[in-house]
This record gives structure tokens, C-alpha cells and sequence, in this order.
């Protein structure tokens, strides 16, 4: 049965079946050009990454903290998510200028507003610096003295890399668990403004009922500019700096995407976990998750019922909804596909052959070295969890409180269910002795919290609350977790270099860290129940669909509806899906073609795949790519800013 299900499948998309995970190292990309270019990639591993010419690495940047976006002009334009633009397009937003409701487009450059703290940043170059950071380590020091002689020689390199040239910052990581490092050079630039974002009902079109899932139609992207000073080089805001002239953009496909076409995504992966024990797996989706996922949905409960019933409160409450939202949707999918994929026994039974195949070698033992550690670990990681999910959740004590997006109403409801958890889920010889007495004075969390949240002028109660909760984070859980964690950073190293020896065949990408990195594949749909198959791209017709003026979330604006009712426009495509290896980091990642192409921004996963950080099964595992024809049609139609299109190289 199973059998033939896969073969009608395979018969659908014939070319999407195989596994093409991986998060591969552009400097090392030559390793793999073989292999994507059997898959349809027209280009040279040079032409994806070099120190000697111009290359696409030199289109793509780190956003602010943890996105990605590319260049597409020779004027500095850059394109990236909605949600990624959001902070500064919040920032630039007031009752008069709703930019976040209305969008925005600057008419002229003289219009484009100045980000004041948001940065991109380009890759100059990455090299392995593995002999240099380990100078002076000799085997048998402990995991503390190696954790210094890598930190002080890094901080060599990293100054050395630095000295001279302005804007450059560098920073050395681990890469397989520290078996190798590299420093990653780049260039920094600080002058950037915010040109053109459409109004959230198209950015955002979907929200977080759509988040994580297909089929989308979420016209996630808005439009920044890099400023440099006369020189070209990064400079502080100034009236005087000039649009940044890069040395490699993306060149703009409108040729479209078909199933099966070769795609590469090229960006700033976050963070994976692919080669972890299965212990941990187990930690994680039997444990870690469920409870999280447990407080959560009491929390947005409690969200989502003010919200509803205040259309003030909805406007405080959305961004703050919407990042709890996201992860609580995100683990969801991760305890599913990993039951599904039965990752804990796979692994289980992985390293069972691991073991034998590591008798009498120098690998012996490390599964079960890596076992103990963890059960020792357990109680505290599940502690620290859950005090961030609770107790560190409380707003009012906040230093950074902010009035205008606070609702004391949610707050005080909220602790109760939160430290109801705390209660039930930390074992009550580990909570702190303070809270005990606490609660045993009044009675209940319910009395508690009545007790505490009578007015946001009166803070102290809270104030001492959460200073007493960190303390006992501070002293009892953390040190506990650190001591445990670099025991295991050791055995994993270890084990790391075991799997590799131990599967010589394989080719290990080293885990996600906030590096540049590429993953290839195709664009394909996915079954995600039984009977049921997506198809792997998605129209404004879908949006048509969707579209509900009584849902917030489907709410489109009048003008689209306009548009579409002169007809024509019901192929427009949206957004398109495939089986590229991305995490979070990789919003804004451009999705490129066989030609080096721009067709698409990645901006999400379906959540049926979100284990991918974990375990990565081919059938499901798919990235959701905004489709760079709607960004087109949505700056032309809806922003009337044809200027900016102007100065693009559409293909
Ligand atoms: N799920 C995407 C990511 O992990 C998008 C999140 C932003 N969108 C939202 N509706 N919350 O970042
Ligand atoms: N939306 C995610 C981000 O902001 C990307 C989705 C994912 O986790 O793959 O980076």
C-alpha cells in the first residue's frame, strides 16, 4: 500500500523524492557543484562564491539580527521580508502615517526614511582559522581551558581581521560542534532606509492564521537602500551619503517558476540541530515542546479573547501575539514530523551500530557518555524552559515596559495561568523557597495575582517578583546547565567526528549558525495528509478566495479587489513552494534559478516539515517562497512606484 502511494507520488513529481537537505558551506560549494549542476544549475562553483571576483555572495546580506535580504540594483536597492522590515516600518508608523495599515513607497530617494540601528552586513570573505584558534591547546585540557585559549585567540583574529579598514567586523564560530572553526570577515553598513513596503493586509495578508502553512498567498517583502559614504564604504546617516554601489546584485527572472525547476537559496540560516543524540530529540518532542506548547495555548487564549473583544487592545497585542504565535505553531509541527519520522528510535537504533562499529576505538562510549550527561541535564534545561515560558514572561516588571502595548487585564490573567504551570511542571523541590513561602502566604496564584496587578503604578510587588525568580534561575538552574553543557560540548565533538568517520560516505553540512550558507533543490508540492496533494504554486485568485472583510486576517485592500475585477489577473502568481533546507535566518533568502536568477524571497516552512531543524524528511520538508512576479505586480499596481522597477534588470 505504502508502496504504491509513494509511486504515484514519485509519478507526480518525479525529481522531488530525493533528499536534497543540507545548509552547505559557499566556500566549500565546489564539493557539491556536480551535484546541482545534475540537478539543472547552469553555474560555476566561482560564480556562487569567491575572494578573487565578483560573485553572488557579494548580493546577499545579513539583515539587522536575523534575516536576510539581496540587492537587486546597482543603486543599493534591497529587497527582504515584510516581516523582517516590520520594526523599522512600525518605527516610521504614527496615527497620520500608518505605514504598517498603508504601506509605504518613496516617490523619491529625498522620501526613503533613515533606519537609525538597522544594519546589513556582507560577507568579505570566510576562511578556516581551525590551526590558528586552537594554537596552544594541548590535548588533555579540560573543556574550560580549551574554551579559553579559543576565545583569546579568536579575539586575536579577529582584531587582526579588523584593524584597518572601517565598517569591516568579523566574528569566529564552530563549526561541527568545534572540530573546525572559521572566521566570517564582513561589511558593515549602517546607512539604510526604508523605501517601499505594501499595507500589512498584503505583507501580512494571512497572518498568523496562515503562518507555517500552505497553501499561502502572504505578499511577504518590503524595499530597503544601502547609503555609503564617497567612498562607497560604510558610513553614519548623513544627508551627504550615496545610494551604495554593490559589486555583484541579483539580476531579476520573470520567466516563472515550474514544478521541478532547479532552485538555490542562498542566506543566514539560524540555527539546526541535525546530529543530536537521540536523547535529546526525545527532550525535545516529548517533553520540552508539549509543556511549552501546553502554556502557550492558555496564553494566546487569554490574547486572543481581549483582542477580540477590543479593537484597541488588538492593535497592542498583535506583534506580541504573533511572536508567540509563531513558535507555539512552529512546535507543533516539529512534534509531529518528528513522531512521524520516529526520529528517537531511529536514532536510538543509530547509535546502537554507532556503538558497535566504535568498539576499542577512541569513539567508544561517547552515546552513552552523551545519555548520562543528559539525564543529568534534563531536569534543569526542563526548569529553565519553563521559567522562560512563565515567570519570564510576566510583562509588568519589564524594564523595558512598554504602557502603549500593555493591557494589565492579559498580564494579570496570564500570570495565573503561567505559574499555575510553573507549579505543575517544576518539581516542587526545585522551586525556589521564596516562591513557596509566597504562595503559601496568599493562598492561591489567583490571589497572588490579584494582589499584584492592582495598577501599573504600583510595580514593586512585581518588581520583586521577578527579580526573586531570576535570582533563583541565576544561582540554582544556570550555573547547573553551564557546567553540564560544557561536558557535553566535549562528548559531542567527540561524537560529531565519530559520525562522520562512521559514515564516510556521507556528506555532513556542519549545523545551522547564523552563517552564510546554500541549499538547493526544486520547486515541488507535498502530500500533507492522506488524499490530499498541493500543488506547489499559488495566484491571486487564491487571495480572491481567501479575501473576507470581516476577517482581519483576510482583509484585503479595496484597490487589489479593483484591480483583479478589471479581469486578466487570476494567474497572477503569489507565492511558490519547494524542497530547499531553510530555517529560521533564512527569511528574505533569495531564491535563485539555474541561471543565478532572482525568482523568489524564502520567507517560511510548512509546518508539516518544521522538524527539518531536527530531521529532515524529503516528503514534507518545503520552503515557502514569496514569488518575486507579485512583489513586481504589488510595487506597480498597489505602489504606483514603477520607478523603482525602473531600475532593476528583469529578465
Ligand atoms: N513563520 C515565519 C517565521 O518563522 C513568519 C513569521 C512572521 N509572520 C507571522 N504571521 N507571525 O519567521
Ligand atoms: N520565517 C522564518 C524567519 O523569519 C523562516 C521560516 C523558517 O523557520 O524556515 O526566518
Amino acid at each position: 500500500m505504502k508502496k504504491h502511494f509513494l509511486s504515484i507520488i514519485a509519478a507526480l513529481v518525479p525529481l522531488c523524492a530525493v533528499a536534497d537537505d543540507g545548509m552547505w558551506l559557499p566556500n566549500l560549494i565546489s564539493a557539491r557543484i556536480a551535484d546541482m549542476q545534475a540537478k539543472g544549475f547552469r553555474l560555476s562553483a566561482e560564480d556562487i562564491y569567491s575572494v578573487n571576483q565578483a560573485s553572488l555572495k557579494d548580493a546577499v546580506v545579513l539583515f539587522g539580527r536575523g534575516c536576510t535580504g539581496e540587492l537587486i540594483s546597482s543603486e543599493g536597492l534591497l529587497i527582504t521580508n515584510h516581516h523582517c522590515g516590520y520594526g523599522q516600518i512600525q518605527s516610521h508608523s504614527s496615527v497620520e502615517h500608518d505605514y504598517l495599515r498603508d504601506g509605504f513607497w518613496a516617490m523619491t530617494r529625498a522620501e526613503e526614511l533613515p533606519c537609525p540601528g538597522l544594519s546589513v552586513s556582507f560577507l568579505e570573505r570566510m576562511d578556516d582559522v581551525s590551526s590558528q584558534v586552537l594554537r596552544g591547546y594541548e590535548a588533555g585540557m579540560g573543556e574550560r581551558q580549551r574554551d579559553s585559549v579559543v576565545r583569546s585567540n579568536s579575539a586575536r583574529l579577529i582584531e587582526e581581521a579588523t584593524a584597518d579598514e572601517k565598517g569591516l567586523r568579523a566574528s569566529v564560530e564552530a563549526m561541527y560542534y568545534g572540530n573546525i572553526y572559521y572566521i566570517f570577515i564582513y561589511r558593515e553598513y549602517t546607512d539604510i532606509r526604508l523605501v517601499g513596503a505594501p499595507p500589512s493586509s498584503i505583507g501580512k495578508f494571512g497572518g498568523d492564521t496562515d503562518n507555517w502553512m500552505w497553501p499561502r498567498h502572504t505578499g511577504d517583502f518590503s524595499m530597503f537602500r544601502v547609503y555609503a559614504g564617497e567612498d562607497n564604504m560604510p558610513a553614519d546617516y548623513s544627508p551627504e551619503n550615496r545610494p551604495y554601489s554593490p559589486k555583484r546584485f541579483f539580476s531579476i527572472s520573470t520567466k516563472g517558476v515550474q514544478e521541478g525547476d532547479f532552485t538555490f537559496i542562498y542566506g543566514f540560516p539560524g540555527s539546526t540541530r541535525e546530529y543530536i543524540h537521540s536523547s535529546e530529540v526525545e527532550y525535545i518532542s516529548e517533553v520540552s515542546d508539549p509543556a511549552r506548547i501546553d502554556i502557550r495555548t492558555r496564553r494566546l487564549e487569554i490574547q486572543k479573547r481581549h483582542m477580540a473583544a477590543s479593537q484597541k487592545v488588538r492593535i497592542q497585542y498583535s506583534a506580541k501575539c504573533a511572536s508567540v504565535a509563531n513558535a507555539w505553531k512552529k512546535w507543533q509541527g516539529e512534534v509531529k514530523g518528528v513522531r512521524k519520522m520516529n526520529t528517537v528510535q531511529k536514532k536510538r537504533e543509530y547509535e546502537r551500530a554507532f556503538e558497535l562499529w566504535a568498539a576499542g576505538s577512541r569513539y567508544e562510549g561517547v552515546t552513552e557518555r552523551i545519555a548520562a550527561l543528559e539525564r543529568e541535564l534534563r531536569p534543569y534545561a526542563f526548569a529553565r524552559d519553563i521559567y522562560s515560558e512563565t515567570a519570564y514572561a510576566v510583562e509588568l516588571p519589564k524594564k523595558n515596559l512598554v504602557l502603549k502595548d500593555y493591557d494589565i487585564d492579559i498580564d494579570r490573567e496570564s500570570f495565573v495561568v503561567e505559574m499555575e504551570a510553573f507549579l505543575r511542571y517544576v518539581p516542587e523541590e526545585m522551586q525556589p523557597q521564596w516562591f513557596r513561602e509566597r504562595l503559601a502566604d496568599f493562598g492561591s496564584i489567583e490571589a497572588w495575582s490579584e494582589a499584584m496587578f492592582r495598577s501599573v503604578d504600583e510595580r514593586e510587588m512585581a518588581l520583586e517578583f521577578a527579580e526573586r525568580m531570576q535570582e533563583w534561575y541565576l544561582s540554582e538552574i544556570r550555573p547547573q546547565i553551564a557546567r553540564l553543557s560544557s561536558e557535553m560540548a566535549l562528548e559531542y565533538r567527540t561524537y560529531m567526528r565519530g559520525q562522520m568517520e562512521f559514515e564516510k560516505d556521507r556528506d555532513f553540512f556542519p549545523d545551522a549558525n547564523l552563517t552564510l550558507r546554500v541549499a538547493y533543490g526544486r520547486v515541488c508540492g507535498y502530500s500533507p495528509a492522506d488524499g490530499t496533494w498541493y500543488k506547489p504554486v499559488s495566484t491571486l485568485m487564491g487571495v480572491i478566495e481567501k479575501d473576507n472583510p470581516d476577517i482581519f486576517d483576510y482583509n484585503i485592500p479595496q484597490t487589489l479587489r479593483d484591480i483583479y475585477a478589471r479581469g486578466g489577473y487570476e494567474d497572477t502568481p503569489v507565492c511558490f513552494l519547494a524542497n530547499n533546507h531553510t530555517t529560521g535566518g533564512n527569511s528574505g533568502s533569495p531564491v535563485i534559478n539555474a541561471d543565478g536568477e532572482l525568482i523568489g524571497l524564502n520567507f517560511d516552512r510548512v509546518w508539516e516539515g518544521t522538524m527539518s531543524d531536527i530531521v529532515f524528511d524529503p516528503e514534507v520538508c518545503r520552503n515557502i517562497s514569496l514569488d518575486i512576479r507579485y512583489a513586481l505586480f504589488v510595487i506597480r499596481e498597489i505602489g504606483h512606484a514603477g520607478h523603482l522597477i525602473e531600475e532593476m534588470d528583469l529578465r
